[in-house]
């Protein structure tokens, strides 16, 4: 048997406890098939903590997710903490824990499955065989960037304002980060800004380019800006290989991305600190980017698949259990392309089901394949 491995489960708020449900059958059968045992913990995140601790994301949680080798998360958010004040909002939980565990490279694929090509509301031959890596920095820019506020001016009128900065470093360690992916796909980075206006825009770009002519000549980068990028992804997103993009314009060209691939509730990402030298780990935070659907949260609808797809992207990227990842990736594509579908992914002709079924019928399929 091998090693154990220090998971923390944060299941959060509205669809997240559902979908983790289904992630915990998976993890089961990991256990009895494949020999992969982990030590699992829980942990309270957004407003469940808040109703439990007071906080979006209590310093308990910090210290386990900072003593686990990975963190699988949920979702956080919901109509329910709308009104708390700015700095509680349940959102604080991710943003915090990006923030101290140094998790600044945020992986978001966006590939379209051969079964869902027709799911998408683009054409199917502008989307068929997309397969995008949108890399976006997740620790600076406009997220963190001091100052921030909202002031009152002597005439009795609001000025709102943030900051949109980054340090040469912080856009180098993504770079690379979003270079080394390429390297191992089709080998192109699309990197995203707008420095026809602003100034750490400027840089963005220079530091880019500095690092691919120093480090990855071999890696062809392309500058473009961001406003660009979106139309672009609208219209040809079969251009793109890997997008690096700062913090506020990979929050909204991930989104995009994700919507070409039909579902939002079919994607998962990863989020990704530095490697110590010393220990050869980093630190690592998975979740769906579908967020806490609190429209739908509770029914038993909700589509368990990209937060399935997350722990998938956790075997490869925090244990290299490469082969259970891939294992667990086609056991998926296999559930969809035998019909199966929930509510947000359903299509004339297919077997709708809810989160349960869904997450049964694909360790069916592990089942199957590994008999
Ligand atoms: C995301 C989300 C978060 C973000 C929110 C929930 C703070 O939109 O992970 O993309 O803006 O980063
Ligand atoms: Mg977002």
């Amino acid at each position: 048997m091998a090693a154990n491995k220090k998971l923390l489960i944060l299941p959060g708020d509205g669809i997240g406890p559902e979908v983790m449900r289904e992630v915990r059958r998976v993890i089961d059968w990991m256990s009895r098939r494949r020999a992969i045992s982990f030590d699992m913990e829980e942990g309270l995140v957004g407003g469940a903590a808040i109703e439990a601790e007071g906080s979006p994301c209590p310093d308990v949680t910090v210290e386990k997710a900072k003593a686990a080798d990975a963190v699988l998360f949920g979702s956080v958010g919901g109509p329910r903490w709308d009104s708390l004040p700015f700095d509680q909002r349940p959102e604080l939980g991710i943003l915090r824990l990006r923030k101290d565990l140094g998790l600044f490279a945020n992986l978001r694929p966006a590939l379209v499955l051969d079964a869902l090509v027709d799911a998408s509301s683009l054409k199917a031959d502008i989307v068929r065989g997309v397969d995008i890596m949108v890399v976006r920095e997740s620790t600076g820019g406009v997220y963190f960037g001091e100052p921030r506020g909202v002031e009152t001016l002597p005439d009795g009128k609001r000025r709102g304002f943030d900051t949109d900065v980054y340090h040469e470093d912080e856009i180098a360690r993504v770079a690379r980060v979003a270079f080394d992916l390429a390297r191992k796909r089709r080998n192109k980075v699309t990197s995203v800004e707008k420095a026809n206006v602003m100034q750490s825009g400027r840089l963005w770009r220079a530091v880019v380019g500095e690092i691919q002519k120093a480090e990855y000549p071999d890696v062809e980068l392309e500058n473009m800006y961001a406003d660009n990028c979106a139309m672009q992804l609208c219209s040809r997103p079969k251009q793109f290989d890997v997008i690096l993009g700062n913090n506020l314009f990979g929050d909204v060209l991930s989104d995009l991305a994700a919507a070409l691939t039909g579902s939002l509730g079919m994607l998962p990402s990863a989020t990704l600190g530095a490697v110590d030298p010393v220990t050869g780990k980093r630190h690592a935070l998975y979740e769906p980017i579908h967020g806490s659907a609190p429209d739908i949260a509770g029914k038993g609808i909700a589509n368990p698949l990209a937060q399935i797809l997350s722990f998938a992207m956790l075997l490869r990227w925090s244990f290299a259990l490469d082969e259970d990842a891939t294992l667990l990736e086609t056991a998926v594509a296999k559930v969809l392309s035998g019909g199966l579908r929930t509510a947000d992914i359903m299509q004339p002709g297919m077997a709708r089901v809810g989160t349960s079924v869904m997450g049964e019928a694909v360790v069916r399929e592990l089942d199957k394949m590994a008999a």
